[in-house]
């Protein structure tokens, strides 16, 4: 993915990264009623995907933009288990019953730093409230710093299927300027725990654009996590953000690579990964050519959803725990953030649901070509519509925007088949906005412009 310069540096705009379409910061309020509502018109028969978000961590890594918080009390940790098992236990009510679960997956936060009976006892509710299907892959994100042999045998025994570890970088001067000092061997030991434990598909996360990253300390980084064998990787730009999040400004002393800098940063480690047998997934993924990812990109069905590319081919994903993001075929919903109303909300037997957004047609239809062009490149727009029973003319708008684009080499439109070309891979987010018909606008509960990530 080679944008020339200047095209790096005239399209260097914060853009989303599309894990949904309308993006969050578009959510208005949506309230226990209507998620009621959305869930009661789900079909009994279709499996569902489960998330659970455990947001607490031991450490603060300075550069974090996940939902989390440093909590080291196990009593604070293993009480907000409590209130998670509650929520699933209303939504077995609310569905009228046992639901089957296709996919199930932990994120955080470092879920792994759950209290082991308080794990147990999670999955004791959602087997207790849920069918889990004997084909789901069950996932976790994982911290190598606070796992443990025992916690990694609990997810060979609840069958867990994958495991996403973060490492971000394995250079110990970047390690030391993001808070986040995480030696190799760390890293090794909880993927030998993990394989030993029988999880089968290890995925690691890098991240580019730290302080002190260099091409050079980039690819010794490469190499390293080569030599695990992880099945997948993420490669992830920093998303730095401090008027979101806070913390993010200690990371500003020490300095952050620029957009050139990064692009080449990602080429290095991006080739070094080709060379090492990964196939390139979507912007920002690698994977073996025998993973689930990979075949799903050669038979066109690799989709995006909140954690990123997925392979979950379910159509209803069902968020618990703080600031979990439900989505619905009726819309997004989106849980409290906070702890405390969270767990008032349970305690009082409502869901604590806050914001969403009811789908439209032309959303459903604008997100499908959305998540088609960053997961494959290509997108036919006239068999979009054709799906949604919209007319093509009504992405229209896009036109003149994708024009411009094809004059600048991102992508080419030849009758409705829309196609990145290699410099557009470098700038998807910019070529899918062309679609977003909400960007721009202030968001229905902020008078704040909403603000996402450069490239
Ligand atoms: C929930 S964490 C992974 C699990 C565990 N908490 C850990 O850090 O090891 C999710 C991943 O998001 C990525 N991430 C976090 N903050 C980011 C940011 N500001 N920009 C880009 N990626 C970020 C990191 O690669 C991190 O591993
Ligand atoms: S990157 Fe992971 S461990 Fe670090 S603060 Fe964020 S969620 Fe916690």
């Amino acid at each position: 993915m080679y944008v020339p310069k200047p095209l790096l540096r005239a399209y260097d705009k914060p853009v989303p990264r599309y894990t949904s379409y309308p993006t969050s910061p578009h959510f208005g309020p949506v309230d226990d009623t209507t998620y009621r509502e959305w869930l009661g018109g789900l079909s009994r028969y279709e499996p569902i995907s489960l998330y659970v978000h455990l947001p607490f961590c031991k450490h603060l890594c300075h550069y974090c933009g996940c939902h989390m918080k440093v909590v080291h009390d196990p009593v604070v940790r293993s009480r907000y288990v409590d209130t998670v098992c509650q929520e699933l236990a209303m939504l077995n009510a609310a569905l009228n019953g046992r639901r089957v679960v296709g996919q199930l997956a932990f994120g955080g936060g470092t879920p792994s730093y759950t209290p082991l009976p308080a794990f147990h006892k999670l999955m004791g509710a959602i087997q207790a409230h849920f069918d889990i299907a004997k084909t789901a892959e069950i996932s976790m994100e994982i911290d190598p710093r606070t796992l443990t042999a025992e916690f990694a045998a609990a997810l060979g025994e609840h069958g867990f299927t994958r495991a996403s570890l973060g490492v971000q970088s394995l250079n110990k001067e970047t390690q030391v300027a993001i808070h986040r000092e995480q030696p190799y061997e760390q890293v090794e030991q909880a993927v030998d725990w993990l394989r030993f434990a029988g999880i089968d598909s290890i995925s690691l996360d890098l991240m580019y654009g730290l302080p002190y990253q260099t091409i050079t300390n980039m690819d010794k980084t490469v190499d390293l996590v080569c030599t695990l064998k992880p099945e997948r990787i993420a490669m992830f730009g920093y998303a730095h953000l401090p008027s979101l999040k806070k913390h993010q400004a200690l990371v500003e002393p020490h300095g952050l690579p620029d957009v050139e800098l990064r692009q080449d940063l990602f080429n290095s480690a991006a080739e070094r990964l080709l060379q090492n047998g990964y196939v390139a997934i979507g912007m920002d993924h690698f994977a073996v050519p025998t993973d689930p990812m990979a075949i799903a990109v050669r038979e066109g069905t690799l989709r995006r959803n909140f954690q990123g590319y997925t392979v979950d081919p379910y159509d209803t994903l069902i968020g618990v725990g703080v600031s979990a993001i439900g989505n619905l075929p009726a819309g997004y919903v989106q849980n409290e953030l906070e702890i405390r109303p969270y767990t008032a909300d349970i305690e009082a037997g409502r869901f604590p649901v806050r914001k969403g957004l009811a789908l439209t047609v032309d959303d459903k239809a604008r997100r499908e070509i959305i998540h088609t062009l960053m997961s494959l490149g290509k997108v036919d727009l006239a068999q979009v519509a054709g799906h949604w029973g919209v007319r093509v003319e009504s992405f229209k708008d896009a036109l003149p925007k994708l024009e411009s684009l094809e004059k600048d080499g991102l992508c080419t439109l030849r009758d409705t088949n829309l196609e990145l070309t290699r410099v557009g891979w470098g700038l998807v987010r910019v070529v899918a906005a062309c679609f977003d018909s909400y960007l721009g606008k202030t968001s229905p509960g902020s008078t704040r412009v909403a603000i996402h990530s450069k490239i």
